[in-house]
Parts: C-alpha cells; sequence; structure tokens
C-alpha cells in the first residue's frame, strides 16, 4: 500500500470559509423550474406548487446561495415580465434556450421558494439587452421599503417586507458571442460600472458580482479581466468564473487531474484583480464568484434530439448530465480546490441544482434522487465551514496527458468552530489504497475518529431512481489515533471526509 503524510496545525490558517462557496444555481432552462423545484400536480406539490421531495433533498445540502433567474436566459429577460397576477404574465420567446418562458413562476415565487428550501437568492440582472436603469429598477423593488413607484408596487403584489437581496450578479457571461446583447470588454465595462454605481445608490448595502471570461479558454480571457476591472474596480465585489470539465476521451487519470487546472485558473485570476487594484493605488481586494461551475459534457448528444422537438417548447429536457462516480471524485477535488483558495474564493454556485446539470435529478410525476456529485458538495456544506487550513501533503504523484506531478492524494483540512478537525481527500489512484498519516500535534483534546467514504468499483457507476443508493456513502472504521497521530486508511479511487473530534 503507497503512502502519504499530511502536518496540520492552527497555526497553518488559510482564512475564514465563506459558506456561500456551497451555492447553487437555477436558471430558468430545461426542467430545472417547470419539473424540477415547481410541478403542481405533483404528489409532493405544496398549495404553491413546489416539490417538497426536491426542497428535502436541497435542504440537506443545506445551500446559502442561490443563483436565479440565469444564466444565458437571465441576458434577454425583462424581469418586470415575471411580477403581478399570473393569468396576466406575458409568455415570451426565450432566445438563450429557443424555448418559451410562461413566467409562471417569477420574482415573488423564487423569493417563497427560497425561504422554503432555506436558502438566499444570488439575483442577476440583465446587462444584455437592458442596462443601467432596469438594474436599479429591480433593486428598487426588491430592497427599497416602500412609498416609491417600484417599492410600492412589490407591496401591492403582496410582498409587505422588502426581500433584501444582498448579492447580485452585473449579467452573465458577457464576453460569449452566443450571449444576448454580448459585449466587448470596454463596452460592458461601461455599462457594469454605471449599473453598478445606480444599484448601490438605492441600496448600499448591496454586493455586486462583475463578469469575467465565460471561460479560460475565451481567446480574450485576461484582457477581459483587465479592461472591466479598470473600469468597474471600485464599484464591485466579486469578479465572476465559470468553470466547466468533461471526460470526453475517457481518461479517468487525466479528467481526476482537471482540478489542478481549476486552481491555475484562480491564481491568474487573483493576479489580475490584483494588478488592476495596485494599478489604481486600491486598498480595495476583490473577491472571487465562481458563479458556474461543474462536470458538464454527458447531455451534449441527447441535447441535439431534444432540439430535434423543434424551437419554443416549454421545459425541454435540457443538459440533463448522468454523473457517474468518476464525476463526484472531480466535484470533490473542485470543492478540495476551493477550501485551499478560502481566502479568495468566497462564493461558488454549483451549477445548476435540478435536473440540469444538477446534484437532484426529477422524473415528471415521479421520484427525485440525488446524483452521485450532490455527496461531496453535501458533505463539504456540512463540514467545510471555519477556518479552511493549509495543510502539508506529502503524497506520491503521477504524469498525464495535461500535467505533471499531479498528487494522488488530493487533501485539504478544515478547522470547525467547535474544535473538529475534518480532512476532505481524494485518492486518485486507479490501482492501490493509501495510507495517511496525520500529524495532528497543535489539536489536543481530539479523540474520536469518523470515516465516511465515497467509494465505488465502476467509475462509470451511477445513480437512478430506481437505485438511487448504487453511489452513496458509506462509514468505514476511522484509523488509529495516538500521541496526536492519526494513520488511516484511504480506499483506492475514493471521496473521504475523516472527523476528529472531541
Ligand atoms: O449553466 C448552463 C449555462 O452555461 C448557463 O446558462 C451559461 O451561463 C453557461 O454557458
Amino acid at each position: 500500500m503507497k503512502k502519504a503524510s499530511m502536518v496540520l496545525d492552527r497555526a497553518y490558517a488559510i482564512g475564514e470559509i465563506d459558506p456561500r462557496i456551497y451555492g447553487s444555481f437555477i436558471e430558468h432552462l430545461g426542467r430545472a423550474v417547470y419539473g424540477g423545484i415547481y410541478e403542481p400536480g405533483h404528489p409532493t406539490a405544496d398549495k404553491n406548487g413546489f416539490r417538497r421531495d426536491v426542497i428535502d433533498l436541497v435542504k440537506k445540502l443545506n445551500i446559502p446561495v442561490t443563483r436565479y433567474p440565469g444564466g444565458n436566459f437571465v441576458s434577454g429577460f425583462d424581469w418586470e415580465d415575471s411580477i403581478g397576477p399570473r393569468d396576466q404574465r406575458r409568455h415570451r420567446l426565450d432566445l438563450a434556450w429557443f424555448t418559451t418562458e410562461t413566467n409562471e413562476v417569477g420574482l415573488h415565487e423564487f423569493m417563497d421558494w427560497c425561504r422554503e428550501a432555506g436558502t438566499a437568492p444570488m439575483y442577476a440582472v440583465n446587462l444584455g439587452t437592458r442596462g443601467p436603469d432596469a438594474a436599479r429598477n429591480i433593486v428598487e423593488y426588491c430592497n427599497h421599503p416602500g412609498g416609491s413607484y417600484y417599492s410600492d408596487l412589490r407591496i401591492k403584489n403582496g410582498a409587505k417586507e422588502p426581500f433584501g437581496i444582498k448579492l447580485w450578479c452585473l449579467g452573465n457571461e458577457m464576453d460569449g458571442p452566443w450571449q444576448i446583447g454580448g459585449k466587448t470588454a470596454l463596452e460592458y465595462g461601461r455599462v457594469a460600472n454605471e449599473a453598478a454605481k445606480v444599484m448601490k445608490w438605492v441600496d448600499p448595502s448591496i454586493e455586486l458580482v462583475a463578469c469575467g471570461s465565460s471561460s479560460i479558454e475565451m481567446p480574450t480571457f485576461g484582457d477581459w479581466e483587465l479592461t472591466i476591472l479598470n473600469e468597474c474596480y471600485e464599484n464591485v465585489d466579486y469578479v465572476s468564473l465559470h468553470r466547466y470539465y468533461g471526460n470526453p476521451t475517457n481518461d479517468t487519470r487525466g479528467f481526476l487531474a482537471r482540478s489542478m487546472d481549476l486552481d491555475d485558473f484562480i491564481k491568474t485570476v487573483v493576479s489580475i484583480c490584483d494588478a488592476v487594484g495596485g494599478k489604481k493605488h486600491s486598498k480595495k481586494k476583490l473577491g472571487l464568484s465562481f458563479d458556474e461551475w461543474n462536470v458538464w459534457y454527458h447531455s451534449k448528444e441527447q441535447d441535439k434530439e431534444a432540439w430535434k422537438q423543434g424551437k419554443w417548447n416549454r421545459a425541454l429536457p435540457l443538459l440533463e448530465d448522468i454523473y457517474n462516480f468518476e464525476d463526484a471524485l472531480l466535484v470533490g477535488s473542485m470543492l478540495i480546490t476551493f477550501l485551499r483558495n478560502a481566502d479568495r474564493v468566497k462564493i461558488a454556485c454549483m451549477a445548476q441544482l435540478v435536473n440540469v446539470i444538477a446534484p437532484i435529478m426529477t422524473r415528471n410525476g415521479g421520484g427525485a434522487w440525488a446524483q452521485t456529485i450532490y455527496w461531496p458538495l453535501l458533505h463539504a456544506s456540512q463540514y467545510g465551514r471555519g477556518t479552511a487550513l493549509r495543510a502539508v501533503v506529502d503524497t506520491p504523484v503521477y504524469d498525464c496527458k495535461d500535467y505533471e506531478a499531479v498528487p494522488e492524494l488530493d487533501a485539504t483540512a478544515t478547522l470547525g468552530e467547535d474544535g473538529s478537525v475534518t480532512i476532505f481527500a481524494v485518492n486518485r489512484s486507479l490501482e492501490e489504497g493509501m495510507e495517511l498519516t496525520v500529524d495532528l500535534r497543535d489539536f489536543s483534546g481530539l479523540s474520536t475518529v469518523s470515516h465516511e467514504v465515497l467509494v465505488h468499483e465502476d467509475v462509470k457507476a451511477i445513480n437512478t431512481e430506481e437505485n438511487p443508493n448504487n453511489v452513496s456513502p458509506r462509514a468505514i472504521p476511522g484509523g488509529k489515533l495516538e500521541g496526536g497521530r492519526l494513520v488511516i486508511e484511504i480506499p483506492r479511487l475514493s471521496w473521504n471526509v475523516i472527523r476528529v473530534t472531541k
């Protein structure tokens, strides 16, 4: 069996973990809303038409923020269509996904759902076809107490108290030619700055996320960030990053190494932010908002079939990736990477939450179940709170097509408010288990070890409605803790949560 070691010390702290790194995302896309969170007539639907089986699964994830209503969808969306009496709401063509949006679920319904699901909204404004005017009006509608046109309209529509939405995205992927109303960096930087300014004039307590590049692979990546931040640095709080990975060539070792690319991406964007801040002699440091991240590739062919049904349908089954066991391992490593960069990554929204590239799947009229990727998100959200520790890890490494010296053991640790230590670890080795020795000398008084593991002999194993627990975590014996030293076995190809408590 291979060996690895880890040193943990409370003096090696990266910083406080912002719980919003366990956020998620719901877009008006496919069956995310209609058939996902909302299905009146479903046996579990409540009086508002929300599926309680879905809410139960969402609540277990304990998601602090949920981004809404898009995504590409938002760049053609008129928010005013989504308020007022439902039977009078306009049906509109959605040019992002070529479907028809009925607006049956709108702003007030989403706020109700957030309350039920125990999450807070992260609302994206349309900077594609709209601009600062619509953006400041929706902030007034949502957050101003009353006595103005839009705040009184909210009250008339049934919400006496302001929604108090604290976190806002300034558009979505504005660098993409696929984006409705896409922009050059300078065009976007200017409009983002003007929108940010007036939104904060309406409510100075809000926080704003500017659109970084839609992907590190965009030819404009880097220049885009420099140009837009040059325009809006002082009026925004975060810059967005989007990252999706796939394994189309069926190279598990290379696929599991992709979180190294994520780490490089984070470091590069941090450098750009700080270069702009430095140039501006600013005292402010921008945070990073990974407002879309996940594995996404399984559904690409299937979507081509769905489009054949023609345009302007409702709730087509789009982007319905069925996740396998190796996807859950990479998702685990992506979460570990966010924790390792907790000093700068303040928000991360797994894209998305239900049905659309999602940890939760549903069948219309049928069941709801957890996909494989649900588990690492649940574990990290449950135990990865408090302080991120800078774990010093010594591990065997391997080379693959795109990366050299990939750590076989990808691991980090957190210190909870109750003094407990949690180690998150992915063993990337296809062949062997690993004996991990953890030096916990600085953490006296810890005596109990528990070990939960997500493991399966088949990397392509999936969960289905009929077999929802095929890939699900189980507890295994928790190793040996003696004199501040923990020795524990990490199975080959596995996601691990090791808790050392009082
Ligand atoms: O999450 C799916 C889509 O991916 C989003 O609408 C868009 O922002 C990104 O390209």
